[in-house]
């Protein structure tokens, strides 16, 4: 893998090499550093932040300024990874001239490198006018959880060949807009592979099988973090929450039993502290 910040080209070019891409998300500046350092290609600081950190019951009430905030820290621990701050619900939808204006926050407020926004077809002559303003675009198509409700919800799209065919639209459309990538959610393996094989820029899957160009998922998910639902398509490669949970009962314990703090955990002092008092009288 290349060494130092990462580039839109480079990012392309693994396609072409075949060289899987990996991304995952990130909302502060501790996750941001060990997914930068652990080699992840891109860091999302997406819109998932509305379920994951702030307990909304969708990524609808996302505004702006959370995630300006959220995206400040990440670019903040990121040195090498390519930073991708995710559009919030009505940032974009509103007119082309408000999408290119918030697409700029992303990059000259929070120190993004590209922005992702949702739709197909709908939303490449938004794209068209971010990218033409010097901003690279990462699209998102199949289950859009913005508009999950115009779906049915969450869940699988693209199963029967009309809204296949739609999707694949989609795809060659966000290329012809200039989108550097698409992330592809929860639609058939055999039609993302496809889809990989009909455009010349990478494919990100999630719920969307092996033949996609690189794989995206809540990295709060793949690390057992948050436990009020995990989708079928998930790997959780550990299961924190548990084991956090665990340290927590073992510091409240550990308190009211007067265990911690320990000396080792303590500062001592020199001075004979009984002469405080006894200088005092
Ligand atoms: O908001 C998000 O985290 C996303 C990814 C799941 C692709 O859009």
């Amino acid at each position: 893998m290349k060494k130092g910040k990462l580039t839109i080209p480079d990012i392309i070019t693994m396609k072409k090499s075949g060289d899987k891409i990996t991304m995952l998300t990130a909302y502060d500046v501790s996750l941001a550093r060990m997914l930068d350092s652990s080699g992840i290609e891109i860091v999302l600081v997406g819109d998932s932040l509305g379920m994951v950190v702030l307990g909304y019951e969708s990524t609808v009430p996302v505004t702006m300024e959370e995630m300006l905030h959220h995206c400040r820290a990440v670019s903040r621990g990121v040195e090498n990874a390519l930073v991708v701050g995710d559009m919030p619900f009505m940032s974009y939808q509103s007119s082309a001239y408000d999408a290119v204006v918030n697409a700029g926050r992303f990059i000259k407020d929070a120190g993004c490198d590209a922005v992702k926004l949702e739709g197909g077809t709908e939303v490449c002559d938004t794209v068209r006018a971010i990218v033409k303003a010097g901003i690279a675009v990462m699209g998102h198509i199949g289950l859009t959880p913005q508009t999950a409700g115009n779906l049915g919800g969450y869940k699988v799209q693209g199963q029967d060949l009309d809204s296949a065919r739609i999707l694949l639209e989609s795809a060659r459309a966000l290329e012809s807009a200039g989108a550097f990538a698409v992330v592809l959610e929860c639609i058939p393996d055999k039609l993302s592979a496809l889809i990989s094989r009909e455009i010349s820029i990478p494919t990100i899957g999630i719920g969307a099988g092996v033949d996609c160009d690189g794989q995206v998922l809540v990295t709060h998910d793949l690390l057992g973090m948050f436990e009020k639902f995990v989708p079928s398509f998930v790997k959780s490669y550990i299961n924190l929450a548990p084991q956090i949970r665990e340290a927590l009962t073992s510091y409240k314990n550990e308190v009211k039993g007067g265990v911690f703090p320990d000396q080792e955990h303590s500062f001592s002092m020199q001075a004979d502290i009984s002469n405080l008092i006894d200088g005092e009288k």
